[in-house]
């Protein structure tokens, strides 16, 4: 299998990448990035397996993209590339779809052009919008993003789908939920809280804390992916998640407590705009029909979280200097 991986220089991506040099050994696999303030090389520096190709690139650029599938004899693409920060999207939403829509719109194109035999678009659960209070989004659920980086990511859904049904293209779409582990950039909730609480700096939370996710540790949702990408029916849609759910409030006093610092350390602040209030998918079908289970216990997954980042500031500090 010659597979293109997109932004596999970033947190899920890179662990995808990872994952697959561990269990495929026989694979390759052409990884474009382009490197944004959220992708960086420091991320896969640990990745010197000759099976791994790093591309710097842009997957709006249809022409790079094509000739990538045309060089490397490509049979499969999965799409990681997206900007993926919901408050930057607040601020700014162009870089958002042009990169996730457009981006995804130019990944198809040329999978359309050169028959590629699988195409993986990772998405998110965030297109769902905000659940009730006992409500667990299927893939079946309406469509309702709230804010900027959760409509890119609907409408970049929307494409494949429609590639799907008007060329035949045998795409799948996962739709996961919060990802947690090494490597995520330190603007994400769960970094930002180890970093802040390591330097015993006030944490920010958003409103009165009471807002719900549930977690899952990246290499979870990695298999899933490699699961959706081997046995995934073309034409579905596969949500994962695995059931872990707590408020970010919880979250925080938790992190605080692993650290031993204190919960004074909290911040609330100005909530969000369009804040979802809670998260919730069913992956029931992704359980049956692609024999997938979350395998790491929330609390053994976040306690070596929180050992990596103290462990590693060389890296926060690098990425950080380049955002
Ligand atoms: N982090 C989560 O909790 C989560 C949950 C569900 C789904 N997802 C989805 O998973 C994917 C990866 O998320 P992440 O958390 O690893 O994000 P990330 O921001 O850490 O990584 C994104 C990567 O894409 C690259 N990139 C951005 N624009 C690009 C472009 N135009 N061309 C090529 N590369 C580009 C960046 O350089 C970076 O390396 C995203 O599509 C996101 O929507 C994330």
């Amino acid at each position: 299998m010659k597979l293109l991986v997109t932004g596999g220089a970033g947190f899920i991506g890179g662990h995808f990448v990872r994952l697959l040099l561990k269990e495929r050994p026989d694979w390759t696999i052409i990884n474009l990035d382009k490197l944004t303030y959220a992708g960086n090389m420091a991320t896969i520096k640990d990745i010197t397996s000759p099976h791994h190709h790093f591309v710097k690139g842009d997957i709006c650029d249809t022409a790079l993209v094509s000739n990538l599938i045309e060089d490397h004899h490509i049979d499969a693409i999965v799409n990681f590339a997206a900007e993926s920060h919901v408050d930057r999207s607040i601020e700014s939403s162009l870089p958002f779809l042009t990169t996730n829509v457009l981006g995804t719109e130019s990944l198809l194109s040329a999978a359309r052009r050169h028959k590629i035999k699988r195409y993986v678009q990772v998405s998110t659960d965030e297109v769902y919008g905000s659940a009730g209070e006992s409500e667990h989004f299927t893939e079946s659920s309406i469509i309702q993003p709230n804010n900027p980086y959760s409509a890119s990511k609907a409408a970049a859904d929307h494409l494949v789908r429609a590639y799907h049904v008007t060329y035949d293209l045998p795409a799948c779409i996962t739709r996961c939920t919060n990802n947690y582990g090494s490597y995520q950039f330190p603007e994400k909730f769960i970094p930002v809280i180890i970093c802040n609480a390591m330097q015993g700096k006030h944490i920010p939370v958003y409103g009165d804390g009471m807002q719900q996710r549930e977690w899952i540790h990246v290499m979870d949702h990695c298999r899933g992916v490699l699961a959706v990408l081997e046995h995934g029916r073309a034409g579905q849609v596969y949500n994962f998640s695995d059931d872990t759910d707590i408020t970010n409030i919880d979250l925080v006093r938790l992190i605080l407590e692993q650290l031993g610092q204190p919960n004074d350390l909290i911040q609330h602040v100005k909530d969000r705009l369009g804040h979802d209030r809670r998260y919730s998918v069913d992956s029931s079908k992704s359980q049956r029909e692609l024999n997938w289970a979350p395998k790491i216990p929330f609390a053994t997954g976040l306690s070596e979280t929180i050992k990596w980042y103290q462990d590693n500031q060389n890296w926060i500090e690098t990425v950080l200097s380049h955002s």
